[in-house]
């Protein structure tokens, strides 16, 4: 199979297949935001097969925290985490590449000083909390605080970061129509709304550049569509890889639950989300496909489609060592057994346990 076979990163990095663990946050972090030691072996069980895997998201700034026992990465002081992380995923093989995030409107009051959650506009998170505009200051505040973390996962050891711009989270809030209502720089038109999600990828490039070499991978990840009437269509999506896809970064990651999902709201009516992904971007930048795959046949499926990169998530929940038995010809578990949580956290299984059907099997 391809995907068994190395792939060079536009920046040069080889990577030895193009398997890639999905960031998954694991609520297991400790109350201060370090990592703990059960999502380090969570990890280690899971970095002898994939050629890159993607961490947790961790938040930027201390008002992004959108899930308890989120790790952190907003303060120089979470700098040794971060390390024992990187080295973690290294010791397997795999590229460790550290996911910032901020919560925005998503993030919990019960989790930020001061219960003060900001976003593009004043709107609700899907928990029913109201978040308040963030002046154009504290806009500004936000980009630097993306590229901080950066330079921390640069410190750290990390061989790269993903700014996530994905899952209706803090970059999406600002790129969408249905939640940037702003009038200043930072909202209104499309192009206005393109300013922060830019100026994050921009600013995360410009610390690379002060304090990295090459090597160092950036990606970034997206959603392609929403559900709203006036929140993000697969056109906008173009518009917004046509700007980033002018950058220099190293891949683009579509999140989506299934890979076989089409368009909604699209002029070129409902076709395969990342058969178009892929021929809206330049030869040379590879997109990360993913969703429901959990069989060797899946992976090649969405390989077929256009996706350079396959991401794992729930099947590397299932089966932690899925790329290592499949290049042996062996089967895969495709349902989760209640009795063996496969060194997942107690919280994190607990989490998937109350969420009926996200995990099958569970
Ligand atoms: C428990 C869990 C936690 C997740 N956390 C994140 C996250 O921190 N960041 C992110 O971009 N996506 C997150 N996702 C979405 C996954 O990265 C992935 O896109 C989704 O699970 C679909 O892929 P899969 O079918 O292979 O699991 C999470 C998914 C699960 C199941």
């Amino acid at each position: 199979m391809t995907l068994f076979q190395p792939f060079t990163l536009p920046n040069g990095v080889s990577l030895r297949n193009r398997f890639v663990m999905a960031p998954m946050t694991t609520y297991a972090g400790l109350d201060n935001g370090d990592v703990s030691n059960e999502e380090l072996t969570y990890y280690r069980e899971r970095a002898n097969g994939v050629g890159m895997l993607i961490t947790a998201c961790a938040h930027v700034a201390a008002n992004g925290q959108a899930f308890p026992g989120q790790i952190a990465a907003h303060d120089d002081a979470f700098i040794p985490s971060l390390r024992r992380i990187a080295q973690t995923i290294q010791q397997g093989g795999a590229k460790a590449v550290l996911q910032i995030h901020h919560g925005g409107r998503q993030a919990r009051k019960a989790l930020v000083p001061n219960e003060d959650i900001v976003s593009a506009s004043a709107v609700v998170g899907s928990h029913g909390e109201l978040a308040r505009e963030a002046t154009t200051a504290e806009v500004d505040a936000l980009v630097d605080a993306y590229a901080q973390a950066t330079r921390r996962a640069i410190t750290a050891g990390f061989d790269g970061v993903e700014i996530h711009g994905a899952n209706t989270y803090l970059i999406q809030q600002f790129f969408s129509g249905f939640t940037n209502k702003r009038t200043d720089k930072y909202g209104g038109t499309l192009e206005k709304r393109l300013t922060f999600p830019l100026a994050v990828a921009e600013a995360v490039l410009n610390m690379k550049k002060a304090h990295a070499s090459e090597d160092f991978i950036i990606g970034y990840r997206f959603s392609p569509e929403e559900a709203e009437d006036d929140g993000i269509t697969m056109d906008d999506t173009a518009v917004l890889l046509a700007r980033l896809q002018q950058l220099p970064l190293d891949y683009m990651h579509i999140s989506l639950g299934d890979y076989r999902s089409t368009t909604h709201r699209y002029v070129k009516g409902e076709v395969n989300r990342i058969r178009e992904v892929r021929a809206l971007l330049r030869d040379d930048l590879p997109i990360i496909g993913v969703g429901s795959i959990y069989e060797a046949h899946d992976a090649e499926e969405a390989h077929a489609l256009g996706a350079d990169f396959v991401a794992l998530g729930r099947a590397l929940l299932i089966e932690p060592q899925w790329v290592e038995k499949v290049k042996a010809g062996e089967g895969v578990a495709t349902t989760m057994d209640a009795s063996n949580p496969q060194a997942i956290p107690p919280k994190m299984f607990d989490m998937l346990r109350s969420h009926a059907g996200w995990i099958p099997g569970l």
